[in-house]
């Protein structure tokens, strides 16, 4: 059924863009310092600050935990001037905490907005997801087929090679059947550390090289590509994964321990959707904060699914935030 309710306000997406460069920003200073927790903690709080001073009524509804495990950005906070349109909010004030914290490739900072109820509101356990670019036939691959299958698929409707297609996957040790059954059909791999919100975005940006993400990764995290995709134009399927008893406690706490099939992109996220992510650390969307004499360029990519725009933005910071100075220069 087709989203009835109004747009929201097209200028949201570059406001929400000045928050996601506020958190990379703050981010930034702790790439390869080796503490994963300052760098998350810089991010959450100037997320946190750029997100208050926008007029909005925003809830978090996807946000970095629960109340009273996180100090901020729970899901279930207000955030915002609390004048305004309500809008739901999707966040990841450092996606690759660890990613950053070593230095390495594909850490950005993310936030989606949506309408109230458009974020399927998932907790923080595991989604197995597979993900494909736009422009391909509906369900050109299938969640619950295996691999092989899938690839030829994709492979029949790009008219390429199964050998051409390049495949991102989670490097985790849980992943080593699928990597052995992709590796099995001559596909090329990229498998990452972490940070599997950029490795879908990938696939729909023909620039990266990534034709499909595979693999199970963060549910909130899927909420979070999904919001992307829906915007990008891409395809996505996600099923919940309950390990355990804790984890299907959490699952009915959200009201969604019944959820046992593959959710699409519509069961996910729903209506005027935006989307901001700025890269931290160089990564295939997006480079890293650029930081230089107290100045700083950051790259951003913004997108609406309502107009369908995708816009890169790069901009320069002629001052970092004040937060953002390192502590002897304060
Ligand atoms: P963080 O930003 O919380 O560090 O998450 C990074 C990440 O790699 C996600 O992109 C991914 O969905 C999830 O962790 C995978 O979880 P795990 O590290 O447990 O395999």
């Amino acid at each position: 059924m087709p989203d009835s309710r109004p747009p929201m306000d097209r200028n949201l997406a570059l406001e929400a863009v000045r928050v996601t460069e506020a958190a990379a920003l703050a981010s930034s200073r702790f790439m390869g310092r080796g503490d994963e927790e300052a760098a998350d903690q810089a991010a959450m709080q100037a997320m946190h600050d750029a997100l208050q001073g926008l007029l909005i009524d925003g809830t978090v509804v996807i946000g970095e935990g629960q109340e009273g495990e996180v100090p901020m950005l729970f899901a279930g906070e207000r955030v915002g001037a609390g004048k305004g349109p309500e809008i739901d909010i999707a966040l990841d004030a450092l996606e690759g905490t660890t990613i950053t914290a070593k230095g390495g490739n594909h850490a950005v900072a993310v936030m989606a907005f949506t309408g109230k109820g458009g974020f399927l509101a998932v907790p923080d356990i595991y989604m197995e997801k597979i993900a494909v670019g736009p422009g391909l036939p509906a369900d050109v691959v299938d969640l619950n087929a295996p691999a092989a299958e899938n690839l030829a698929n994709l492979a029949k409707a790009k008219g390429e090679e199964i050998e051409d297609l390049l495949v991102c996957i989670l490097d985790r040790p849980r992943h080593e059947e699928l990597i052995a059954q992709v590796r099995e059909t001559g596909a090329r791999i990229t498998l990452i550390s972490d940070g599997d919100v950029s490795g879908v975005i990938a696939t729909a940006l023909p620039d990266s090289g990534i034709d499909i993400y595979m693999g199970s990764g963060g549910a909130p995290e899927g909420v979070l590509a999904a919001a992307a995709l829906v915007c990008a134009g891409g395809q996505m399927q996600g099923k919940l994964i309950f390990r355990g008893e804790a984890e299907k406690e959490r699952a009915r706490r959200a009201g969604l321990a019944a959820v046992t099939d593959r959710l699409h992109l519509a069961d996910l996220v729903k209506g005027d959707v935006m989307f901001a992510a700025t890269g931290v650390t160089d990564g295939a969307i997006l480079s890293g904060v650029r930081r230089s004499h107290g100045t700083a360029v950051t790259h951003s990519l913004v997108m609406r699914a309502r107009s369908g725009t995708i816009r890169f933005l790069e901009s320069h910071h002629s001052h970092l935030f004040k937060a953002d100075i390192a502590p002897g220069k304060r």
